[in-house]
Parts: structure tokens; C-alpha cells; sequence
């Protein structure tokens, strides 16, 4: 449902904030959203999962279309943001050094970055930006981190995808597996984008900042990336920051905007169902040989091998066809054909001291992966098809047309409409 709101006459230096879905036609004058200019003719679209603050730098008129529940508001005395973003983000940009930005979800993470980012690029510079909210970035799909040097200034960073990319293996950075891969991605990442220049780097955080443990990991991300300065984007937050680092990095304290269009549970896994859907469009199904690639993260590919008769003995032990057996000091991981809870359970009785993994040829559907080259490094996003135990290939659907050198295993399950499903499990494959 679309209705004409308004043609709307903004003064010089006036601010409103337009919530999505919403499109903005410049009929005259200059506006400034989120460090771009428009000026007449220019055409702006605010997608639903958004809001922005549009400041007239000209006497300006424009014309609004709001689609369903979208809206335009007049922010009270003190309530806008932006000038306190912009002037905080030239501080980074002449120090075209290394910012790291952090705060609560929904407080502006992404926005401010991309202010720097477009901001930076109004300068002539070539900013990169490493996309390192694990569960909710917007350069890679759910589960990854990625890096992007940015030439174009941009509205919305989900209309772009990284330019390099990790897998971490889950959607929150909470899994003790999940933090150390994080902070190492981070410093990979920023590295990358050193080498090729980028400057200034504004490395984007996840919004998990409540807790000891929280304020723990950003802190080590700061340290691990060497950051010149820090952008927080809560008070209390900041304080706790400010305290833990003393006088040694810069950090600022940045208000948050106090209106915003916020996702709920429900828009957020709407928003990473399409994300991951989209890394696969136009994917095709590739069997690789198992013999031939480095699987990592794989607790079948990380234990000691049984040997073949220890195997047939289990096989008749358990009276069917057993694969392959794999042995960890504290798991076994068994390859069936198929599996059922009576298999799982005498497994169980047999080996009491040891957790048991049970992978089948269907077990690994929908599991999330990434592709990789010859220096073991992510190239692309893939999702595991099936296990072909007879050829001792590993089906997978992927974008990639290049050399595949090795897979590197996520905790992360998807069913076929692209959704996350069950627990994370230790030893999916
Ligand atoms: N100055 C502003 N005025 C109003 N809304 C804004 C402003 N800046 C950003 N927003 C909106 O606030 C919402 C949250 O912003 P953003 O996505 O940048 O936050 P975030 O901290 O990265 O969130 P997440 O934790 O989901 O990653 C978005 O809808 C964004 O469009
Ligand atoms: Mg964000």
C-alpha cells in the first residue's frame, strides 16, 4: 500500500527522520543523509528495516512516498544525532588509522560505520570496512565475517557483498569455539585491507555487549586490531570502555539515535534467511573426493582413523554397515549409512566414557560451509548436500566455479527454506 505523504519544504539545517519503506525524490536544494549528498533529480530509497536522519544543507524541497508503516518525523531539541556522528567521524578519518565501534544491538553500529566509510570517500580516500557482527552482518551471510573496500558511497551495506570473507561456524560470538575464530578473522581481516591500502578501517561489531564476558572479547578486539580509536555508541558501554583502556586509546562516547526502526526477533531471522539465500542463488551442485581436500573444523576429519577390521568388527558388533570410524580422548564419531536412536543408544552402552557422534549421508544436509583455496583461506560461502559414503565424496551446493582445496565446517544447519534449525552441535561432521 503506497500513498503520496507530502512534498515537503526543509529549511537550511533542518533535520527530519524518515522511517521505512519509504522513497524520496530531491526537487530542489541539497540534503545530506548519512555523510551523501542528493541534489535534484537524485532518488533515495529507505528499505523497511530502516530509518534516517535527511539534513537540509540548502533550502530544499522534497517529495516523500511512504509505503506501510513507514513515516516522517521531526525529531525533538537534542534528539538528532548526526552532527555529533559527523564530527566524530572526522577525528577518525584524519587519523586514517584503525576504529573499532561498539554498542548494544540496534544502537547505530552499521550506520556510524558507513558514515565514516562515505564520509571517507567524500575525501578521496579509500576506506574498508570489516563487517564483524557474526550473526547479523550485512557483507557475508550469517555465521561469517568479511571485509570491504568501499569506492562508492552506500546507504544500506546489504547491497554489497565482502570483498574477503571468514567463517566463524555460528551466529552469536557467545560459543567459546566461536570467539577465539572471531578475533583472529578480525586482525586477518584488517590486515587484508592494510595491505591493500584501505584507510581509514572501521571494524563493525556484534551487538552482545552485556556482561563481563562481552565487554571482555571487545576489549581483546581492540587490542587484537590496534585500534586508534573506539566509537561507542552507549553511555554506560562507554564508561566501562573508557575505564578498562585508561589513556592509551582514544575512545568516544557517540549518543545513540533515540528513534530508530527497530527489528524484532521474527524481521531479524526473516532478514539472515534471505541473506543466506541469497550466497546461493546461483549455486551449483559440486561432488568433491574426500581423499583430495582438507576438511577443517571437522571432527571427522581431525581424529585418529580406525582400522578397517577394528571397523568391520563394530559393523557386525552392531549388525550393519559401518563407514568409518573416527576417535577423539573425549568423542567417537561414527559414519553410518543411516542412522536411528537404537544405534545411537548401543553406541552409547559401548563406548560409556566417550560422547558419540553419529554422521550419515543425510546427517550434513543444510550444514554451512566455505569454500577453500590453497592457502586454506574462505573463498566463497557453501552449503553441504550429502555425504556420497560409497565414492567418499562430499556433495555441495556453491556460487564457486574455481579449484576447490578445502572445506571448512560451520555448526550451522539450514532447512530448505533457509532457516537456522536445531541445536549447535559439537561435531556435526
Ligand atoms: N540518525 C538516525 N536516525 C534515525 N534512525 C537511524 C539513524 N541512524 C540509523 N538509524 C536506524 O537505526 C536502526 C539501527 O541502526 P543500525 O542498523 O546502524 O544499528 P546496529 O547497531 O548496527 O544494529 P544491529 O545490532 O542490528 O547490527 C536502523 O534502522 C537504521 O536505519
Ligand atoms: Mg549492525
Amino acid at each position: 500500500m503506497l500513498s503520496l505523504a507530502a512534498h515537503l519544504d526543509l529549511e537550511k539545517g533542518k533535520v527530519i527522520r524518515v522511517m521505512g519503506p519509504a522513497s524520496i525524490v530531491i526537487n530542489k536544494g541539497k540534503i545530506r543523509i548519512l555523510g551523501m549528498n542528493f541534489t535534484p533529480g537524485a532518488r533515495v530509497v529507505i528499505h523497511r528495516y530502516r530509518s534516517y536522519a535527511i539534513k537540509a544543507l540548502e533550502d530544499s524541497t522534497i517529495s516523500v512516498i511512504l509505503g506501510e508503516g513507514g513515516g516522517i518525523e521531526e525529531p525533538a531539541a537534542g534528539e538528532e544525532v548526526i552532527d555529533v556522528w559527523e564530527e566524530a567521524s572526522r577525528a577518525i578519518i584524519d587519523s586514517k588509522g584503525i576504529a573499532v565501534v561498539l554498542g548494544p544491538v540496534d544502537s547505530g553500529k552499521t550506520s556510524f560505520s558507513l558514515l565514516v566509510a562515505n564520509m571517507a570517500i567524500e575525501q578521496g580516500l579509500r576506506p574498508a570496512i570489516v563487517d564483524a557482527d557474526v550473526g547479523q552482518g550485512d557483507l557475508a551471510p550469517p555465521g561469517f565475517i568479511a571485509m570491504k573496500i568501499l569506492t562508492t558511497p552506500l546507504l544500506w551495506l546489504r547491497e554489497v557483498r565482502g570483498d574477503v570473507m571468514r567463517l566463524i561456524g555460528s551466529i552469536t560470538p557467545t560459543h567459546a569455539f566461536a570467539m577465539s575464530r572471531l578475533i583472529v578473522a578480525i586482525r586477518d581481516l584488517v590486515d587484508i585491507a592494510m595491505q591493500k591500502g584501505a584507510a581509514p578501517i572501521v571494524v563493525n561489531t556484534d551487538g552482545w555487549t552485556t556482561g563481563y564476558l562481552a565487554i571482555d572479547t571487545k576489549l581483546n578486539i581492540i587490542r587484537a586490531v590496534h585500534a586508534d580509536y573506539v566509537a561507542v555508541l552507549d553511555d554506560v558501554l562507554c564508561e566501562r570502555i573508557k575505564r578498562a583502556l585508561g589513556p592509551l586509546v582514544n575512545v568516544l562516547c557517540l549518543p545513540r539515535p533515540k528513534v530508530v526502526k527497530e527489528r524484532d526477533r521474527i524481521d531479524r531471522r526473516l532478514l539472515r534467511k534471505q541473506h543466506y539465500q541469497s550466497f546461493f542463488q546461483k549455486a551449483k551442485r559440486v561432488c568433491l573426493r574426500l581423499s583430495e581436500i582438507t576438511l577443517l573444523n571437522s571432527c571427522l576429519a581431525s581424529g585418529t582413523l580406525w582400522s578397517l577390521d577394528a571397523v568391520e568388527k563394530l559393523s557386525k558388533e552392531l549388525g550393519l554397515k559401518v563407514y568409518a570410524v573416527v576417535e577423539h580422548d573425549d568423542a567417537l564419531v561414527v559414519l553410518l549409512e543411516k542412522a536411528d536412536s537404537v544405534i545411537g543408544q548401543r553406541l552409547r552402552e559401548v563406548f560409556p566414557q566417550k560422547e558419540i557422534y553419529v554422521v550419515t549421508r543425510d546427517s550434513v544436509k543444510g550444514l554451512l560451509a566455505a569454500i577453500l583455496n590453497e592457502r586454506l583461506e574462505e573463498v566463497a560461502p557453501a552449503l553441504i548436500d550429502s555425504l556420497e559414503l560409497d565414492r567418499n565424496e562430499i556433495c555441495v551446493l556453491t556460487e564457486y566455479d574455481g579449484v576447490v582445496k578445502g572445506l571448512s565446517i560451520s555448526r550451522i544447519k539450514l532447512s530448505s527454506e533457509w532457516e537456522e534449525v536445531g541445536k549447535v552441535i559439537k561435531c556435526p561432521l
